[in-house]
């Protein structure tokens, strides 16, 4: 049809529905969940959000804050359109074989006092909400200067809330726990997404005359889904009214957050809703509210396990570097300092151990020439993403990996000098191929170049979609670390299957480290976004082993680090500690051996935000269940049912529990291991140390 005559059909059609009868609410399909929206007196979009008749979000106000136009109030409501969608579809790898996607979905028509053109989408399903802007093409209207975004998430109490501090250039914080009220947002004043807030209601309002504050139970998660073309969100924090305030990431060059092509739809913000912090682990709404899978063959994607040239730098006894930090200025005249890491002879070594252990993968780290000018300089053309180290005979590893079954991990460190990486990543991607390789770890350590440009801006997020294109061209898995935070890509390009984009275990070999609670955050937080490469599995977590003279330890039992297979979901996992410790420990390495990466199925035994975290998982390729069990500093018992078992079949478990006397910070290495036979309906008693974990295989007989 004819654009001018589509255009009146359209006017037309709205002008003839009368005012009343615009739809301005819609609920979940189970009903538990409904949205109510309108337009306030100047004519600004606000939503509300109920969750089992419960206000939960309240009157929170909607706008776009454009360059020279007004999106922001004035509008009137032109038409409404509702729909139903229910399905479901199976993601290539993950916490579940095949996912339910059921929504309501409900669009307002706006427009302005200009006649532009604004809608809303809002999408409710019975575990949260999503909604999201679109400028639709329109007359004279090609581009948008984005100054912000004026999306409000009005808290109806004073929830405790867990959160790192908004920080534009890194998601490396340690969580802390607060009420809205309390949070410190330093420097900026914001929260990061994800964040999650439990309810809290003083029930001195509602049953007088008990004063006292009592969560009632409802959990939200704020975050976003499909961030593509735009920055990553931040909440700004409004104290005092309990308010947070989207808080787009900017560059440093301009007060400008983003600039997009008419048509163009923002992200969905996500508020995921749960009665308890299980509910919260068993959602999948992120995911849900990507876009299908773009890709047409994902059938060479494949979950791993894999060790790596990698934990030895961390702990310090070898380098990235093969001349050893000499810091020279002119690539002559060093000399190998005999501590690197990445040589032809120790890839061997580990490819051995690969090999022999049933892992599929070996990433190498400090393989390529730049390592002696990487730390602190802030320049460009730093590394060469195709040139080796003298001692890394690259031709022949590629070949003595592929004779033993284990593909090499190739390590892409960009120290964040980002046109020097793209200026590189098809002869990049093409010299992986010519090797063997289909998996990359890349990296950005330190400032973005182009200098301003923040790691979680619109430069960056639109970075970050070139390797996730360009990679799938080669067809090559990327895990992203220093990256901006998932946000449920994984459905929309499953080759960018996982990040780190948060607080590692490698803090705990150089820092403070991360507190026993930090992996009983992380799973409600950072992971609801997606896979996180947390690289667990350290045996040795005293780095006084290393040098007598350190103090680091990872936070942890050596029982915990194992069930963080399963707590802490991944399609890929490593086994981080080097082989001679595994070596001295092969009954308690046995687990990270056996234990999947891929899953049918996932139930949550015990979850409470910041305290413990229990989950079984049955492997996607047979009937065995896989149970990982956690806490954080305080020493807990729990009774694990197994009643998610197959009917009438018998299982054996093989528990691997804290020991005797384990205990994080005086006794971390006790490990017991015992076996009984189960069946469906029986309980296993764990008691776990503080900083404690269990890990269990339950395998059909
Ligand atoms: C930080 C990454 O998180 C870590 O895994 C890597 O080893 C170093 N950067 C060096 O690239
Ligand atoms: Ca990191």
């Amino acid at each position: 049809m004819h654009k001018q005559l589509l255009f009146l059909f359209v006017a037309i059609l709205a002008a003839c529905q009368p005012e009343a009868d615009l739809a301005t609410s819609v609920s979940s399909p189970g009903g538990n969940v409904a949205i109510e929206t309108g337009l306030s007196d100047n004519g600004q979009p606000w939503y509300s959000v109920s969750f089992n008749g419960k206000p939960v979000v309240g009157k929170s106000l909607l706008g776009l804050d454009i360059q020279e136009q007004n999106f922001k109030d004035g509008f009137k409501m032109t038409n409404t359109e509702t729909r139903s969608y229910s399905g479901s579809w199976k993601p290539p790898y993950g916490e579940y074989a095949e996912i339910a996607e059921n929504f309501n979905e409900l669009t307002l028509h706006l427009a302005n006092a200009d006649g532009q053109k604004m809608n809303l989408y809002f999408k409710a399903f019975d575990d949260g909400i999503g909604f999201r802007y679109e400028i639709p093409e329109q007359e004279g209207l090609d581009t948008l200067v984005v100054m912000d975004e004026l999306s409000q998430f009005q808290m109806t109490a004073d929830n405790k809330s867990w959160w790192i501090p908004g920080d534009w250039d890194s998601n490396e914080h340690v969580y802390s726990t607060s009420k809205i009220s309390e949070i410190d947002g330093t420097p900026y004043n914001e929260a990061e997404t994800p964040i999650h807030t439990q309810r809290i209601v003083d029930v001195h309002s509602v049953k007088t005359p008990f004063i006292q504050m009592m969560d009632d139970g409802t959990h939200l998660l704020i975050h976003e889904a499909a961030l593509w073309d735009y920055p990553a969100m931040h909440l700004h924090i409004d104290r005092e009214n309990l308010l947070f305030n989207s808080q787009l990431i900017p560059s440093e060059h301009s007060s400008v957050k983003s600039v997009n092509t008419v048509p163009f739809k923002t992200p969905w913000r996500s508020i995921t809703l749960a009665e308890d912090a299980a509910g919260i682990i068993r959602s999948n709404l992120v995911l849900n509210l990507n876009d299908p899978c773009v890709l047409d063959d994902v059938s060479w994607i494949k979950p791993q396990k894999y060790v790596g040239i990698w934990w030895e730098m961390h702990v310090g006894i070898s380098t990235w570097d093969m001349y050893g930090s000499q810091d020279m200025s002119s690539a002559t005249n060093r000399t190998p300092s005999g501590k690197h890491g990445a040589t032809t002879e120790n890839t061997k070594r580990y490819i051995d151990f690969a090999a022999e252990h049933g892992f599929d993968g070996v990433l190498v780290e400090g393989w390529n020439i730049g390592w002696e000018d990487w730390f602190g300089k802030w320049i460009d053309s730093v590394f060469s993403f195709t040139t080796p180290y003298p001692d890394y005979d690259i031709d022949f590893l590629s070949k003595y990996a592929a004779d033993k079954g284990v593909k090499i991990i190739m390590h892409h460190e960009t120290s964040s000098a980002v046109p020097n990486y793209e200026s590189q990543m098809e002869d990049a991607y093409q010299f992986m191929k010519d090797h063997g390789m289909d998996a990359v770890k890349t990296g950005y350590v330190g400032r973005i170049i182009p200098k301003g440009e923040m790691h979680d801006g619109q430069w960056m997020v639109n970075h970050f979609r070139r390797v996730a294109e360009t990679t799938a061209k080669y067809k090559i898995a990327v895990n992203s670390h220093e990256s901006v935070r998932p946000f449920g890509q994984m459905r929309t390009y499953p080759n960018w299957w996982a990040a780190e984009a948060a607080r590692g275990n490698e803090f705990n070999a150089w820092s403070a480290g991360n507190p026993p609670e930090h992996e009983t955050i992380l799973p409600f937080t950072r992971i609801k976004g997606g896979g996180m490469d947390y690289t667990p599995g350290i045996f040795e977590v005293r780095m006084s082993a290393y040098d007598p003279k350190k103090t680091e330890v990872v936070h942890t039992t050596v029982a915990k680090q194992l069930a963080l297979y399963v707590t802490m979901y991944s399609p890929l996992q490593m086994a981080a500690d080097l082989p001679q410790n595994y070596e001295k420990r092969l009954d308690v390495f046995k687990f990270i051996e056996d234990v999947p990466v891929d899953w049918q199925d996932t139930k949550v035994l015990h979850a409470a935000v910041g305290d413990h975290l229990g989950i079984a998982r049955k492997d996607k390729n047979s009937d065995n269940w896989w149970i990982g069990s956690i806490t954080d500093e305080e020493a807990r018992s729990f009774d694990l049912k197994l009643d998610f078992l197959d009917d009438g079949k018998t299982y054996t478990a093989t528990i691997y529990e804290d020991g005797e006397g384990a205990h994080w910070k005086d006794n971390p290495y006790p490990v017991n291991i015992r076996t009984v036979e189960v069946k469906k309906g029986d309980v296993i008693e764990v008691n776990l140390a503080a900083g404690g974990g269990a890990a269990i295989g339950v395998v059909a007989n």
